[in-house]
Formats: C-alpha cells, sequence, structure tokens
C-alpha cells in the first residue's frame, strides 16, 4: 500500500487482474459458507432493499439478489465493478462505483440488509472508525446489518500489512452508531483465520 493511498492500490490489483499479470484478487465461485449459510436461515428477501459492501467482483451479490432482494453493490475499484456486470450482464444487481468513506446521500439509512464482508478490516485502521459509522449509517429503521471480519484476541498485536483484523471490542463498536448487537458470533468450522460473524439492527423508534 502507498503512503497516502489508503484504497488506491485495490484499483491497482484489479486492473493486475485484468490484464492478467495477476490472479483476479478475492475471485471466488461461490458466495461466502459464513453468508450463505446466515442468509438462507433468515427466509426470502421479499423484494427488500439490500446494499453489499466492498463487492469485488460480486458473487455475494448475486446471492444475495437470489435470495430475493433487490440488490445494490458497490466497490471503489471501477475495474472490479466492470468485471462483476460483464461476468453476470444479466444480474438484477444494480453495481455502483462508489467509496464507502464518501457515500450517496441517498443510501443514508436506506437498506434494509447490509453486507460488509472483510472490507473493513483492509483499511488503514486509521479509517476503522469512519468506515464502521459510514456502513451501519446505510441500514434503515428495523434493518439488519451482517458484518463478517478477521478475528483477533485483544492481547494479540495489530500486523503491520492488511488485513488488520477485529478485537471484540471493534467487531461490537457498529453498535455505537444507533444500532443493536443482535448476535455476535465465531462460527467454528469455515474460516481460517477465524471470523467474526456479527448481526445487528437499527431499532424502530
Ligand atoms: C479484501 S477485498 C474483499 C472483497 C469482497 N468483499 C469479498 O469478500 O471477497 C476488499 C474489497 O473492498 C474494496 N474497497 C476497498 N476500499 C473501499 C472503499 N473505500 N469503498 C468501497 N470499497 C472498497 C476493494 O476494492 C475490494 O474489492
Amino acid at each position: 500500500m502507498q503512503a497516502g493511498e489508503p484504497t488506491a492500490w485495490f484499483e491497482t490489483l484489479y486492473a493486475g487482474g485484468r490484464r492478467g499479470e495477476i490472479n483476479m484478487p478475492w475471485d471466488r465461485a461461490q458466495p461466502l459458507p459464513l453468508l450463505r449459510d446466515w442468509l438462507q436461515a433468515q427466509g426470502p428477501g421479499a423484494e427488500r432493499a439490500a446494499i453489499v459492501v466492498g463487492c469485488g467482483l460480486g458473487v455475494d451479490a448475486q446471492f444475495v439478489a437470489a435470495q430475493g432482494f433487490r440488490t445494490t453493490a458497490f466497490d471503489i475499484s471501477d475495474t472490479a465493478i466492470r468485471t462483476a456486470q460483464e461476468r453476470y450482464p444479466d444480474s438484477p444487481v444494480d453495481y455502483r462505483t462508489a467509496d464507502m468513506l464518501h457515500l450517496p446521500p441517498e443510501w443514508q439509512q436506506a437498506f434494509d440488509l447490509v453486507v460488509e464482508i472483510i472490507n473493513i478490516q483492509a483499511l488503514p485502521v486509521s479509517l476503522r472508525d469512519q468506515a464502521i459509522a459510514a456502513v451501519a449509517n446505510l441500514v434503515t429503521a428495523g434493518g439488519t446489518l451482517l458484518a463478517i471480519e478477521n478475528m483477533r484476541q485483544d492481547r494479540d498485536p495489530l500486523p503491520n500489512r492488511p488485513p488488520w483484523p477485529f478485537s471484540r471490542d471493534e467487531i461490537e463498536s457498529f453498535a455505537n452508531h444507533g444500532l443493536h448487537p443482535i448476535s455476535i458470533e465465531r462460527p467454528e468450522d469455515t474460516a481460517r483465520p477465524p471470523r467474526w460473524r456479527a448481526e445487528f439492527t437499527r431499532p424502530i423508534s
């Protein structure tokens, strides 16, 4: 990562993948099992509005849409968004290039389901609170945030390069922005390294 460019390196990576110089970053053929299992247990989306943060190449967004959510998905990398659109030409997902740190005002508290998977942990820790606040602020009253991040013990030092895993206090801190925690779990079986799967809701006032 270059100094002063906390997010530009993602586009560089995806562009390198596009040119065939490296494997496409974060390329998965299947939705993340921690998302898939949780979402299938929720029942159908019934045309409610969902947004997938840092959607990369789109596989999770496609899955969310297939569960019946009216789905928006965004990434800071233009190349990632273009590649997702090309991979899924008939997709109902509204793919957008956007920066989670500067989101369109019309997205504020506009989504019944917000999905955040291992994006904030890839940003410098100095931006973590701002990113957590921005993602939490997407959730509408009565809506749900699902956040999945790598986990660290409080005593573990932060690595000197990304990803920077979340402590328990950090994963709980989505609740500092008008959300209430529903569950904060560390599912045993799938993710290596271990990951938090945390669910929050914005209470209806
Ligand atoms: C570690 S990858 C994870 C991708 C995907 N969520 C997954 O689970 O495979 C982080 C993603 O976040 C995107 N990203 C980084 N900074 C961002 C920002 N400020 N706003 C939106 N997306 C961002 C990157 O381009 C990249 O696609």
